[in-house]
């Protein structure tokens, strides 16, 4: 990271949100503590008629001691937040914003440097960046620069249509899309374990290996957030997204150069190399009650403000075909759910088989195929699981591992949200979703979202429905244990 960002005014277009509490304030209060920041204001803006600057920064500093900071070193920090409730409705209230910016930037002498960062319900989006437009908040005598929060639309059609209308606004070169999954560490790591290690290069490909699952499992249900997700379920809220950006990460091509033009349109380029799904290939689950932990816990169906019978699924699994020269046959196993046994984000990379089987008729026993694993949350690391001989007598072979673990190593790694909003500050957009990723994996998945599936339950704290384990038993291939 660079040292100093250059002076700015910081916009939350939702600034009393939960996303803003938890999230946004914490990473920027982060980046202050690195010494990242060097002049800069807040501006939280919300329709709130009962806060001031006043109460907006008690409310801040009770987000930042929620969020484990010490209250005595925050005063100072705090004063640099500001609130504003806009004047009027529609281009009216932009109007308003952008003279609320103006007067801060003269008061507080900073140059016309704009981070909006929308943390509003998405089905404003479209109708605010049209204001923004007309308030003439797209342009500045600095830099402009507007951040969407995921979902960024509900399939193809609408995605699109968000990004004609956030277009006529807004260059590509101003628009930063948030996948909060680019901005973990370990999953920066993915680009520089394949393209630093070219040990590694090598082995990537059809010639060695035999397939690839991409597993995120949660054992949280779905919490207070069941207004949104009753409405998105799994495949919209993990799959088209983190699973999906994992999944091109672990199969683009080489970019010619690490910067974002470069290394976006190789991901798109594994996007469209994808089949259109099959639809056997697709399994759609969702929890029943079970036991998480030694703890009992309710469905799904039960969860306040699900729908009575909801039909949303909670699970989702799929077989990817990459028809490309490097990846053609080469199943991609993706899956995700709540109330799995536990948290856990892996890529497990497996190996072809030797092709002479050495040691099978002997006394060795099985030998399994070696297996790379990416661990990206929560024991960050890798391993490669390799066989071994066992010392001694008679002879057998062991899966044993190499390992690789950040916490061994290095300090805590810090919160996704702190990095993207230092790219974000510094204009680097590589970590962002580019408009043609996010309408090729829109392409991808649409189609399944006017299919009405068998919706498989699963036990919560179990491994998920079994008509998933069916899916990979036709390729011969079994799940690894969550
Ligand atoms: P909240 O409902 O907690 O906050 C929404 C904010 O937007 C509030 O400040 C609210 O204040 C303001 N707002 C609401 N409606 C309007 C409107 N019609 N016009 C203008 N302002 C409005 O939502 P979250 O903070 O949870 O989510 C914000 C965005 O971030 C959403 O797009 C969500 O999908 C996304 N997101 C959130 C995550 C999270 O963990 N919370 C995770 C990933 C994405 P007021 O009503 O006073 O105007
Ligand atoms: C969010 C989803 O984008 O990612 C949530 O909306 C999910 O449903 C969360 O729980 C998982 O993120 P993480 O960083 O905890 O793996």
């Amino acid at each position: 990271m660079s040292e100093t960002i250059e002076p700015h005014t910081f916009i939350i277009l939702g600034g009393t949100g939960d996303l803003a509490r938890r999230k946004l304030l914490p990473a920027v209060y982060r980046l202050t503590r690195q010494d990242m920041l060097d002049r800069w204001c807040i501006l939280g803006v919300a329709r709130g008629e009962d806060m001031d600057d006043e109460s907006y920064r008690a409310w801040v500093r009770e987000a930042l001691v929620d969020a484990g900071f010490d209250q005595e070193e925050l005063a100072a920090w705090c004063d640099r937040c500001l609130y504003y409730q806009p004047s009027g409705s529609g281009v009216e209230g932009w109007k308003s914003i952008a003279a609320r910016i103006d007067a801060l930037e003269q008061e507080h002498e900073l140059p016309q440097n704009r981070a909006f960062y929308l943390a509003l319900p998405p089905k404003v989006f479209s109708t605010a960046v049209t204001g923004m437009g007309a308030a003439g908040l797209n342009k500045s005598r600095g830099w402009t620069r507007v951040v969407f929060e995921k979902p960024f639309g509900q399939d193809l059609a609408s995605a699109q249509d968000l990004n004609r209308a956030v277009h006529e606004v807004f260059d590509e070169t101003q628009i930063y899309r948030i996948d909060h999954y680019l901005g973990k560490e370990t999953v920066q790591n993915l680009l520089v374990f394949r393209f630093a290690n070219p040990i590694f290069e090598a082995l990537w490909n059809r010639e060695r290996v035999e397939h690839i699952q991409i597993t995120v499992s949660e054992d949280l249900g779905v919490g207070t957030r069941a207004g949104y997700y009753d409405q998105s379920g799994a495949l919209r809220d993990m799959v088209q997204n983190h699973l999906t950006q994992l999944m091109t990460l672990i199969a683009m091509e080489i970019p010619v150069r690490y910067d974002a033009d470069f290394v976006r349109n190789e991901k798109v380029k594994v996007l469209r190399s994808i089949r259109p799904l099959d639809l056997d290939n697709v399994v759609f689950g969702q929890y029943t009650a079970g036991r998480i932990g030694g703890e009992e816990v309710r469905g799904y169906q039960d969860a306040p403000g699900v729908a009575d019978n909801s039909i949303n699924p909670t699970y989702v699994a799929l077989k990817l075909e990459v028809a490309n020269w490097r990846w053609a046959g080469v199943p991609f196993y993706l899956r995700t759910g709540k109330r799995l046994p536990r948290r856990q984000t892996e890529i497990a990379v497996t190996f072809r088989q030797p092709p002479v089987p050495l040691f099978a008729n002997m006394r060795f026993g099985n030998v399994e195929p070696d297996v790379l694993l990416l661990t990206l949350q929560p024991d960050e690391g890798f391993s490669l699981l390799i066989d071994v001989k066992r010392p001694g007598q008679p002879p057998s072979i062991d899966k044993l591992p190499l390992t690789f673990q950040y916490d061994q190593a290095y300090e805590p790694l810090q919160d996704a949200y702190v990095t993207l909003l230092h790219d974000l500050l510094e204009g680097d957009q590589t970590l962002f979703v580019h408009a043609h990723e996010v309408e090729a994996a829109w392409e991808l998945y649409t189609p399944l979202l006017a299919q009405r599936f068998p919706l498989h339950k699963y036990a919560a704290g179990s491994e998920g429905p079994l008509a998933s384990d069916k899916m990979l038993a036709r390729s011969g291939h079994v799940w690894r244990p969550i």
